[in-house]
């Protein structure tokens, strides 16, 4: 069984990522924590809550967290990718999320702090699983510096090693949001894995899987199938299309679960890691894929962290709709 905190910017593939995470029976999830991202603090914390009401989970916590990156200044919300409210436009506003008797859910601590309470009670046992900037993460570890011994594994989504970014030449959206997170964060010693674009953009799960989920997942298919309209749209207008072009999209949070769950899919290399915090390359992930002794200090003294490189897209998409369809709990 795997305890795991999903740290989050809901967003419509983190919704996908919430829905597999929730209903795998071999995860009990603690709770989720928000960070700006795709949408503002306010919606990515309302986001959080109503997808797990839709989801028939209101009793999985919700810990607030950062509205800003830690250093630089925030980047504009992805709102043209996600939809004004984050998740496809499908937030009818008919539910209030603040905090009630029947949403408990949303917790005093702020996130960070909620993560290093949780990590506190289960030394060694938590799968931190990061979908959105990195702020939380390194604020976590500011304020409890031994977090990455407390934690079992640190998972990311974010960053690429080889592949082209997705908001600048080099950069991957999450770690473009807050790269000065990104960067203490990979400095730190945990065991940490990076499930970034150089695999998420092999895994693109089509309408046909979509409509599966539609057709058998009740209510959670439903709020996949209608969430993913936009984002498809979107992927569609970039040109991004399955075999026979059939419309897909690109299921990068879902992906950081699935490293969880089924590990054997992914192929992965290890090296010591920098994100690039300034510059024409600001965001941009540099792992040392050959540890030459190249005489520059920037990479030195810092620990390695796993990349996924290579990914079985086929087991892992039929992982995520066989979980979705068998599991769920509306
Ligand atoms: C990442 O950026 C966000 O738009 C997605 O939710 C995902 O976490 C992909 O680059
Ligand atoms: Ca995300």
């Amino acid at each position: 069984m795997h305890k795991v905190i999903l740290d989050t910017d809901p967003g419509i593939d983190d919704t996908m990522a919430i829905a597999y995470a929730l209903c795998h029976p071999d995860i009990e999830l603690l709770g989720l924590t928000t960070v700006f991202g795709n949408i503002n603090i306010e919606k990515a914390t309302r986001n959080a809550q109503y997808v797990l009401h839709m989801l028939g989970a209101t009793t999985v916590k919700v810990a607030k967290g950062a509205a800003v990156p830690i250093v630089q200044n925030p980047m504009p919300h992805a709102e043209f990718v996600h939809g004004e409210d984050g998740i496809g436009n499908c937030y009818d506003g008919s539910v209030s999320y603040e905090p009630t008797a029947e949403h408990a859910a949303l917790q005093a601590l702020d996130a960070a702090d909620y993560i290093i309470e949780q990590a506190r009670l289960y030394p060694g046992e938590i799968s931190l699983i990061a979908v959105g900037p990195l702020t939380n993460i390194a604020i976590a570890l500011e304020r409890e510096p031994k977090l990455p011994e407390l934690v079992q594994q640190l998972i990311i989504m974010g960053g690429a090693v080889t592949e082209p970014g997705n908001v600048s030449p080099v950069a991957e959206a999450n770690f473009l949001g807050d790269p000065h997170a990104a960067d203490q964060v990979l400095g730190a010693s945990w065991p940490a894995t990076i499930v970034g674009l150089d695999v998420t953009h092999q895994i693109l799960i089509t309408d046909t899987h979509l409509k599966q989920l539609d057709d058998n997942a009740a209510k959670t298919g439903e709020l996949i199938w209608q969430t993913s309209r936009f984002y498809v749209d979107f992927y569609s207008s970039k040109g991004a299309a399955a075999d026979e072009q059939e419309p897909a999209c690109a299921m990068h949070d879902a992906a950081a679960v699935a490293y969880l769950l089924i590990p054997d899919a992914f192929g992965v290399i290890s090296g010591p890691a920098r994100v690039i915090h300034d510059g024409v390359a600001v965001g941009q992930l540099a792992l040392d894929r050959k540890g030459y002794e190249y005489g520059l200090t920037h990479w030195q003294d810092r620990p390695d962290c796993q990349a996924c490189m290579q990914v079985d897209d086929a087991l892992v998409l039929k992982h995520f709709v066989d979980t979705i369809v068998n599991y769920r709990l509306c």
